[in-house]
């Protein structure tokens, strides 16, 4: 399986828009196609970082959405998604070392927020070097917490 990381372009975002709506988490965030094509068509105005993966034939399987100073002044990790049908094959990890690379021209740090019930995803940002270093209860659904994890590049 080849795989290619390239910037996102606006013929991107109806196809992950698409899929987005499938995803379990974001369905319990309500995120519906409108919104989520809204979201990410003003991402892509404001110059933010926007990656997507291509697998083989198969385009915009996974992205990432960083918001350049969305962290405490540092990089904020908006979004992170692989197609339901391509994860857990390492497009996720791929995604998420480019989008470091990326990040880390501007910035000394990533942080994002991730669900305290998400504890596959808590899983995968621990094994690429993140710590939790603090939790938001309620803060977006009322029976949630987020918990903020961040990766420090520079020492
Ligand atoms: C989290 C996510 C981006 C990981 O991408 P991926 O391509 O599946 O990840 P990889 O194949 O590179 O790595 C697999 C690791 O991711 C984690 N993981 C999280 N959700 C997973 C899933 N549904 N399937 C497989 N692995 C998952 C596990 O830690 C796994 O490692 P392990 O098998 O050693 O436990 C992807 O599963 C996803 O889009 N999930 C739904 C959206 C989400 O939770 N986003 C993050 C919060 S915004």
């Amino acid at each position: 399986m080849t795989h290619r990381i390239r910037p996102m372009t606006a013929q991107d975002i109806p196809v992950i828009a698409r899929w987005m709506v499938q995803v379990s988490l974001w369905q319990r965030y309500g995120l519906d196609e409108p919104k989520a094509r809204r979201q990410l068509e003003a991402a892509l105005q404001n110059d933010d970082l926007l990656l997507v993966v291509d697998v083989e034939d198969r385009l915009s399987c996974g992205f990432t959405w960083v918001m350049p100073q969305g962290g405490f002044g540092r990089a904020y990790l908006r979004l992170i998604g692989v197609h339901p049908e391509q994860s857990g094959q390492g497009l996720g990890a791929a995604l998420l070392e480019a989008t470091e690379s990326a990040a880390a021209q501007q910035s000394a740090a990533l942080f994002l927020l991730v669900s305290d019930f998400n504890s596959g995803a808590q899983r995968f940002y621990r094994q690429h070097g993140y710590q939790q270093i603090g939790a938001i209860p309620g803060y977006v659904l009322p029976d949630v917490t987020e918990l903020i994890f961040w990766k420090r590049f520079t020492e």
